[in-house]
């Protein structure tokens, strides 16, 4: 794993998420100043969740909302309103509590009605209308890891680790017999700022894979999460640092 990326370690699984509102609370800000907009990549699965319910409750004025877009890092092969969605996720634990008028622009995944490969082409369009005719630049990612070491969809040993010159791949799970669709390397090495928010003693083994075993992106699929003009902060609490 580069050298450059950042370790920041928390009591807590609450404390992590104090401290990765607090983070993204200056990086919105500043890509808000710098170019009148931040386009913020969520994470799925349960990490997070706690992180969304602060931002359900930050005071009014802390961050324009008005001109954050926020886009989701990978989706399950489900429709919106399904219990294992990423974007209902969001919803529940964020985006509802807000007044209507008050949420930042956001674009789901479209899977649901659309197949994997329908949807990953769908918000294929949907970034590139975003990036309008200019590279590609996600001012902040958030992201998880699996027990597997994987991150996004980007499940170890998979097709989409390979996908080039797209920024959403449809990717096929073996392992969980079923299809996601997932942001690609290319697209979350356009990220000018990443968070790994990672918890719990189940992750330890993982973590020590990626950042000190051998480079491995096939086998330690967030080894290959290094942005090309960004840095990584990986955020654990203190479970999932014990041991490392
Ligand atoms: C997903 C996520 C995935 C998640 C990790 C960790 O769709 O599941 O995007 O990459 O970040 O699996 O999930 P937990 O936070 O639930 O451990």
């Amino acid at each position: 794993m580069k050298s450059s990326a950042k370790i920041v370690v928390k009591a807590s699984p609450a404390d992590c998420a104090d401290y990765v509102q607090q983070q993204l609370i200056s990086d919105l800000q500043e890509a808000i100043a710098k170019h009148g907009r931040a386009l913020l990549v969520l994470a799925g699965g349960s990490t997070p969740k706690l992180l969304y319910e602060k931002l359900a409750t930050l005071p009014q004025g802390q961050v324009d909302w008005s001109k954050v877009v926020l886009l989701w890092g990978d989706e399950r092969n489900v429709p919106a309103d399904h219990a294992d969605s990423n974007y209902r996720m969001v919803c529940q634990a964020w985006l509802d509590k807000m007044p209507p008028d008050q949420r930042p622009k956001s674009y789901r995944i479209p899977t649901g009605d659309l197949s994997a490969a329908e949807a990953a082409q769908a918000y294929e369009r949907t970034l590139k209308e975003l990036r309008a005719d200019q590279p590609l630049k996600l001012d902040v990612v958030l992201l998880g890891i699996g027990d597997d070491a994987h991150t996004a969809s980007l499940f170890p040993e998979t097709q989409a680790l390979y996908c080039k010159d797209r920024a959403v791949c449809e990717n096929w799970v073996e392992k969980l017999n079923t299809w996601r669709v997932t942001l690609t390397f290319d697209a979350l090495n356009a990220a000018t700022k990443v968070y790994f928010l990672v918890c719990g003693q189940s992750k330890t083994p993982a973590l020590k894979q990626i950042l000190k075993g051998v480079a491995n992106v096939e086998l330690y699929p967030a080894q290959g999460v290094q942005p090309r003009e960004g840095s990584v902060e990986w955020v654990l609490d203190q479970a999932a640092a014990n041991g490392l």
